[in-house]
């Protein structure tokens, strides 16, 4: 699906009807990560996965950086296009950042916030030195070599053949423009552990056991500061559990949409 929105073209994949659950993506991705979970969740959900700003189908970034605060906006005003109120709201990694940002921004219009592989913290002043040299390096070096860099950093080591597959296919199909103006956004996220305490609705924290940017000690002190958060670790997965673990991460999901919906 896709619509002019303020003057920006977005696009998104939809399916099934009722409540809005927005997917959120990670960097450099699209809301192709979330294809293993349109057919779970679209029984109980309106499933929308968003291609953010420069993203998949989405209108190109212009300037930079771009921040997670324009982000969450893009999504504030998805909402409104689609005639939602209140959302579920799920964010993966950088789609979790843009989350706690739409939390602190927009919080009165989330039903339950999902977290997953992601962390409340900024980052440190050689995390975002690392941010700037990446930048560097992928318009000097290319996206094929970053995709190959990533399939290592990201994933766990039993991901296989079609998830590195889907994996590169979107890291080489996002524009050098979206990597370094997000890269940037990124490097200047302020910290939102404060933003935790305020999220009172039912909260679900995911990660990978192998997820080394979010690692599950940091999950479960995500869950810890939520007032009604839990965490469930994925065996054998790394950091992207939508890909990685499908079966375990969407029986994940639906038994938290159900203790939404139980009130
Ligand atoms: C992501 O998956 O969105 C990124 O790895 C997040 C990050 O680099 O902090």
């Amino acid at each position: 699906m896709h619509a002019d929105i303020e003057g920006r073209s977005v696009h998104w994949l939809e399916r099934g009807e009722g409540e809005l659950a927005l997917l959120v993506h990670g960097f450099p991705l699209d809301a192709r990560l979330w294809l293993d979970q349109f057919d779970p969740l679209s029984s109980v959900r309106r499933v929308v996965a968003v291609d953010l700003r420069g993203c998949g189908g989405s209108g190109p970034v212009v300037g930079s950086p771009l921040t997670m605060e324009a982000l969450a906006s893009d999504l504030d005003l998805l909402a409104d296009h689609l005639g939602a109120d209140r959302l579920d709201l799920l964010g993966l990694s950088m789609g979790g950042y843009v989350a706690l940002a739409f939390a602190e921004l927009f919080g009165h219009r989330l039903r339950s916030l999902v977290l997953l592989d992601t962390k409340a913290e900024p980052d440190s002043e050689a995390g975002r030195a690392a941010r700037i040299s990446t930048a560097e390096r992928v318009v000097a070096a290319g996206s094929a070599a970053f995709a190959e860099e990533l399939q290592g950093a990201l994933l766990g080591p039993e991901a296989s053949i079609p998830v590195r597959a889907r994996l590169r296919t979107m890291v080489e199909a996002t524009p050098y423009e979206t990597i370094v103006a997000t890269l940037h956004g990124m490097a200047e996220r302020p910290d939102r552990t404060h933003v935790l305490a305020t999220v009172d609705v039912p909260s679900l924290v995911v990660t990978g056991e192998h997820d080394r940017i979010a690692p599950p000690e940091v999950a479960e002190a995500t869950a810890a500061a939520l007032p009604d958060g839990s965490v469930v670790v994925i065996e054998g997965a790394g950091h992207l559990t939508p890909m990685e673990a499908p079966q375990a991460l969407n029986a994940a999901l639906r038994a938290h949409l159900a203790r939404v919906d139980a009130g």
